[in-house]
């Protein structure tokens, strides 16, 4: 006899998500980070896990919350972090969104003491790249559907297919910046998805939980 559960069309499938900023320290007591909430990725991973996937939550600082969700959620700081708990979790998993603000670099050093003010008005801070998740792990994807943001400014979906090439991605999600609903910090977003294949999807500005379904909906069509 089968549970409710088990007829449900993401049961038995392992979904990771990951969400949010990433803060990458200076010092004791400063970090760089940016403006991302987590709120797409957690609505991803709570659409996920309503259909019911296994679900694992990568987050960087957030205040968001999965209470009440059967959702593992694996709270990060850094870029390497994230790049470790991602690359733990990605062999047995059948879906991975990496829809995570990832900072791309970090300071060279993290002095160990706060960083005293001195007489000189400038302050210059060396930063070296943080690691590309999600392109080192289309290097080593092998039946997992692999899936990607864009944030775009400019020439969005010229940028867009170039992210989604070279990062081995199945299909990547633009955010429309230039939407003024769309964004950082703000509870709705616009987005296009373009498929591997290069075919584009354009959906309407709407909440990000309706934005999760559908594309929840389009990972469906894809297993
Ligand atoms: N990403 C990542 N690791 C990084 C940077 C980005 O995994 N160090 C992921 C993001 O989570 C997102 C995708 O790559 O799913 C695209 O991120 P984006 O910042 O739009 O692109 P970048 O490749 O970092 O290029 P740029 O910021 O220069 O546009
Ligand atoms: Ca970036």
């Amino acid at each position: 006899e089968k549970t409710i559960e088990a007829t449900l069309p993401l049961f038995g499938k392992k979904v990771v998500v990951s969400a949010g900023p990433t803060y990458e320290n200076l010092d004791p007591v400063r970090f760089i980070g940016n403006y991302s909430s987590g709120k797409m990725g957690f609505e991803i991973a709570k659409a996920a896990a309503n259909l019911g996937a296994k679900v694992i939550l990568v987050s960087g600082p957030s205040h968001e919350s999965v209470t009440g969700f059967p959702i593992e959620r694996i709270n990060v700081v850094s870029a390497r972090d994230m790049y470790e708990a991602m690359h733990t979790n990605f062999s047995d998993a059948d879906v991975v969104v990496m829809s995570a603000a990832v900072a791309d670099y970090r300071p060279k050093e993290i002095a160990e003491q706060k960083i005293k003010k001195e007489n000189d008005n400038n302050l210059i801070i060396e930063l070296v790249k943080n690691p590309d998740i999600l392109k080192s792990l289309g290097e080593i994807k092998t039946h997992q559907l692999l899936i990607g943001f864009a944030l775009e400014t400019n020439n969005e979906e010229e940028y867009a297919k170039k992210k989604l090439a070279k990062k081995n991605l199945d299909f990547i999600v633009l955010n429309s910046m230039q939407d003024k609903e769309a964004g950082f910090q703000k509870n709705t977003n616009k987005i296009t998805i373009i498929d591997k294949d290069l075919s584009m999807q354009q959906f309407e500005a709407k909440s990000k939980t309706d934005v999760a379904e559908d594309i929840l909906n389009v990972i469906l069509n894809k297993l």
